[in-house]
């Protein structure tokens, strides 16, 4: 494809990509494609010869289309988001025509630069301590396996990195019940193996209970058992707990156990002044990771990844084979040694375009007003008698369930199973679930890039209205 047809193209595609954000609503919200469906309209072989590239935008409109489930339809109400946002496009653009490999500061400084002054304004904006130093990385989940291999590390004296894993299986590591179960991944992968992964039992709120924590790290090392890693949740992805940090802190700090927090979805939340309460005790903090791409805007992928002592991560995952060598080495940052991979896209350009065309008062206003809605909707549900609220709405997630009088548990939660689904089928929202103590749980994330009060009462009026109407 020679530039000028890719101007000709690219033109084209930037006009039906603002025309699909103009009308992303009027798509059905999640793809209701069968299994094979889309694979079966896809041929078997490549072509042998050039196709256009009008070809493929016929089949991609065609074909593809109706496979996709609209993430960026203000209806989406289910698991996290993913947002996105015009300024994250644009950049995600600019992006894949520099088509940089960000490995090292060599290979693109202003990459690594940008990176660096754009960790220092998230550290900033959420009000982590100043002598936090932060990358980006792929995801929550890589960030981390990245914490939990650090505090391996750290507890052995960097001597699995060295020996292999032997060692590693008489560490622990704590999360609790509700922790997400990239936790369970992690620990996995280091060789501290899924039996030492210990679940704390949560209180009330589906938050950790640091006395249980206490507790069992008392017992595990009256056994001989060596505790490493706590893994709090700020914002858990069933209900949006928030573990107590001070407390499980102090219990860490006693006991010189690394602490990571996980604030995957609620740690954009820590942009609000009336939120950094969660933030309280974060003198304990060693590593602490949150998604810029989950609620900030920016479009996957994109996750922040702090850390205390950027010493001990690094000394974690360096390596340093000849081709790799430079003068530079020491005096810049080389993220290829801050996390698992080695080639590195070039993220940070789209924080920068993000934080640049909302400012930190627009980005404030935008998270404020998903967290009203989901306060309004909790209100709405909480007046009608055959409804429930299962967890205390604590940011943008509202967990409900629909309970008629009448019919047993079980048959409120094959009645509130059967409710989800026929929603989804609908095209006109998406919900996902939990189950909390046993019982069945809608969950609804008002938290879509372009989500608004009437989006969240047109949908609450067809679920009130199509609850109603089921039969167990
Ligand atoms: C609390 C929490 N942590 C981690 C993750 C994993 O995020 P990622 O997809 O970035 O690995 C999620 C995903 O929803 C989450 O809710």
């Amino acid at each position: 494809m020679k530039p000028y047809e890719f101007r000709k193209h690219a033109h084209e595609l930037v006009d039906w990509m603002a025309d699909y954000m103009e009308n992303v609503e009027n798509y059905p919200v999640k793809s209701l494609i069968q299994p094979g469906e889309i694979f079966d309209k896809i041929p078997d072989q490549p072509p042998s010869h050039p196709e256009s590239f009008s070809a493929l935008m016929k089949d991609f409109k065609e074909i593809i289309i109706p496979g996709i489930t609209h993430w960026q339809n203000p209806n989406f109400f289910a698991y996290f988001p993913a947002n996105t946002s015009p300024p994250s496009v644009l950049a995600e653009m600019l992006i894949s025509a520099l088509g940089t490999q960000c490995m090292i500061w060599e290979t693109s400084p202003a990459a690594a630069e940008l990176e660096e002054k754009m960790m220092i304004w998230l550290r900033d904006m959420i009000k982590l301590p100043g002598n936090f130093e932060g990358v980006i990385q792929d995801s929550a989940s890589t960030a981390t396996l990245a914490a939990i291999l650090t505090a391996r590390e750290k507890k052995t004296g960097f001597s699995v990195n060295l020996n292999g894993a032997d060692q590693a299986g008489t560490l622990r590591v704590y999360c609790s019940e509700q922790t997400h179960s990239s936790v369970e991944k992690a620990v996995k992968i280091s060789g501290i193996g899924k039996k030492n992964l210990v679940k704390i039992a949560v209180r009330e709120d589906f938050s950790m209970d640091p006395e249980m924590l206490r507790n069992k790290i008392l017992s595990d090392k009256e056994a001989g058992l060596v505790p490493c890693c706590v893994v709090a949740t700020i914002g858990t992805t069933g209900t949006t707990a928030i573990d107590p940090l001070r407390a499980i802190g102090e219990v860490c700090h006693e006991n010189d156990i690394f602490l990571h927090i996980d604030a995957a979805m609620a740690g954009t939340a820590l942009i609000l002044p009336e939120f950094q309460w969660m933030l309280d005790g974060r003198e304990y903090i060693d590593s602490f990771v949150f998604n810029p791409h989950k609620w900030m805007f920016t479009n996957f992928d994109c996750t922040a990844y702090f850390v205390k002592d950027a010493g001990a991560l690094i000394k974690t995952f360096e390596i340093l084979p000849e081709y790799l060598k430079t003068r530079t080495r020491g005096k810049v940052n080389d993220y290829r040694d801050w996390g698992v991979p080695l080639g590195r896209r070039f993220r940070a350009l789209k924080l920068w375009s993000v934080i640049r065309t909302y400012g930190t008062e627009g980005l404030r206003e935008k998270v404020r007003y998903h967290i009203q809605i989901a306060s309004d909707l909790k209100k709405m549900i909480s007046e009608e008698s055959d409804f429930e609220i299962l967890a205390p709405v604590v940011i943008s997630v509202v967990c409900f369930r629909y309970r008629p009088h009448g019919y047993s548990e079980d048959q409120i939660n094959a009645l509130n199973e059967k409710l989800n689904h026929q929603l989804n089928d609908t095209g006109k929202l998406y919900l996902s679930h939990t189950v909390l103590n046993g019982r069945y749980t809608l969950r609804m994330v008002t938290a879509q890039t372009n989500v608004t009060l009437q989006h969240v009462e047109r949908a609450w009026n067809l679920i009130r209205t199509m609850a109603r109407k089921l039969k167990a």
